[in-house]
């Protein structure tokens, strides 16, 4: 039988890029229509990531289910947005919290201070199993916006070795290197090894 897992969000962007990240050999399947999802209340990634799974958990039995918390933390702001990145600016709008953050960031003129890095945490959950998979990248919030690509603040981080933002990037590219890829291939990876063995 085919490896699957729920993943615990309404974010079609990261459901697609989860989906391109994990590939064929495993089934990712989206939360029923009629679910919504509680405001997070965590105070930590791994907490969000763990409640939002374990919410699905109530609803779908004996499936392995996958909770997805992420965020932005800028350096110098001692680690603002964080994990209020979604409604950094009181509404759940990228363009206004990209806004916000620039401004904050406006006093902040040479590139090393405007060091930020993403991070994200996937709780799998469900099966016996609540392990936990991070994934993090390093980079600098740009100046202004650039690239069309993406979600959320992919217009103003840019990774210095490539010298380009996410939103300037093809889907591929950013699969490759991001804080979502490096924390999916791990889970991937325990997933197969796990079902190898057993
Ligand atoms: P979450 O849904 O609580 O995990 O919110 C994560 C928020 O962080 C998103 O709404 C985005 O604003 C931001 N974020 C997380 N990952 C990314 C990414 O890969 N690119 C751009 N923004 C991201």
């Amino acid at each position: 039988m085919k490896l699957c897992f729920y993943l615990a969000t309404k974010n079609k962007n990261k459901f697609k890029e989860i989906r391109e990240i994990i590939g064929e050999e495993i089934e990712i399947l989206l939360p029923p229509d009629n679910i919504e999802f509680p405001e997070e209340k965590g105070k930590t990634l791994e907490e969000n990531a763990f409640l939002k799974a374990e919410y699905l958990s109530r609803f779908i039995k004996n499936e392995y289910i996958v909770g997805e918390d992420s965020g932005l933390f800028v350096e110098k702001l001692n680690g603002l947005p964080g994990i209020n990145s979604a409604i950094f600016s009181g509404e759940r709008d990228d363009k206004k919290n990209i806004e916000k953050l620039l401004y904050m960031m406006k006093d902040l003129k040479t590139k090393e201070s405007r060091k930020a890095r993403f991070i994200t945490v996937a709780c799998l959950f469900g099966k016996g199993e609540k392990v936990f998979f991070k994934g993090e990248i390093e980079g600098y919030i740009t100046f202004e916006p650039r690239g069309l690509n993406g979600f959320g603040y992919d217009p103003i981080f840019e990774i210095p070795e490539i010298g380009k933002t996410f939103a300037e990037m093809k889907t591929e590219e950013k699969n490759k290197i991001s804080h979502r890829s490096i924390a999916f291939k791990k889970l991937k990876e325990y997933l197969i090894k796990k079902a190898k063995e057993g």
